[in-house]
């Protein structure tokens, strides 16, 4: 797991923008990309950025596709606090990516049904390349709680009380608007993507942050299983990594990084 620490959330963002960009222009013609796609407001600062890329830069994202980590179960997509809306609010409706942005299934009478559909479309799709991750302040993913599997694939789960609090100030701080449920990518499903990239800023994510990497991997903080992964690269800011026992040793292996390694974890060609 490579561990990047910034000084400040935008450099979080560009941290997290740099390698994205670089899976977006590797897609060869005709072979794709396909993305995964956090909602929560750590990543949006990333999504600006990429926006910004895509119309100062020509960072063009025609062909690709995207899938949505999670949907909340009973709110419309165009419900406003919908995760489909939110994605398409915050990125997708500002960059060329053609309407291939695809999300579990909220409104399905039969939401675990319509997880598993899901589950098979991104399979179908070849699996995803990079997946951006945020983490809740109790170490879930995506919306795996503690004792979700580790090796689940898409499907319901009930809220924690603590993320219903934690994102009541979506709902005007109401915590009864809040869904109790959501359709999940599983913490399988989601070790399946090529390359895992966690975005983690401020104080309150410090715990959860130095159990995710330097903790067990346990379902207690499902986001502990990034230990698994071949590939996932955790990028924090002061605050979030100020619990890390070995934050010197993660800026020191940075700086030796080797300089044929692009930001993807991939060597860089000729
Ligand atoms: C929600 C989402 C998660 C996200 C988390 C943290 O619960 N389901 O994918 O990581 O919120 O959000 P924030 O970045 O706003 O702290």
């Amino acid at each position: 797991m490579e561990i990047l620490i910034r000084d400040t959330p935008e450099e979080v963002a560009l941290a997290a923008a740099d390698i994205v960009s670089a899976y977006v222009r590797r897609a060869l013609p005709g072979a794709g990309c396909v993305l995964g796609l956090a909602t929560g407001s750590t990543p949006v600062a990333t999504y600006q950025e990429l926006i910004r890329r895509h119309r100062e830069e020509g960072l063009s994202f025609a062909g690709l596709t995207a899938f949505c980590l999670d949907e909340y179960i009973g709110l419309p997509r165009e419900h406003q606090e919908s995760y489909f809306r939110f994605i398409r609010d915050n990125f997708t409706a500002h960059i060329d990516i053609d309407d291939a942005v695809f999300s579990p299934d909220g409104m399905d009478p039969q939401p675990w049904k319509a997880a598993q559909r899901y589950d098979e479309a991104i399979r179908e799709a070849g699996g995803i390349d990079v997946q951006i991750l945020g983490i809740g302040s109790n170490g879930h993913i995506g919306f795996n709680e503690p004792g979700s599997p580790l090796r689940g694939r898409t499907r319901v789960e009930t809220l924690h009380p603590q993320t219903i609090r934690d994102n009541a100030r979506f709902f005007e701080n109401d915590v009864e608007d809040v869904p109790t449920h959501a359709i999940t990518q599983g913490l399988g499903t989601i070790l399946d993507a090529d390359h895992l990239v966690l975005l983690a800023t401020g104080e309150n994510k410090a715990y959860a942050v130095h159990s995710l990497v330097e903790g067990p991997i346990t379902t207690s903080i499902p986001a502990s299983m990034l230990q698994l992964a071949d590939k996932a690269t955790v990028i924090v800011d002061e605050s979030a990594a100020s619990m890390l026992r070995e934050r010197e040793y993660y800026r020191h292996r940075e700086e030796l990084r080797p300089s044929w390694l692009g930001p993807d974890m991939r060597p860089i060609e000729d």
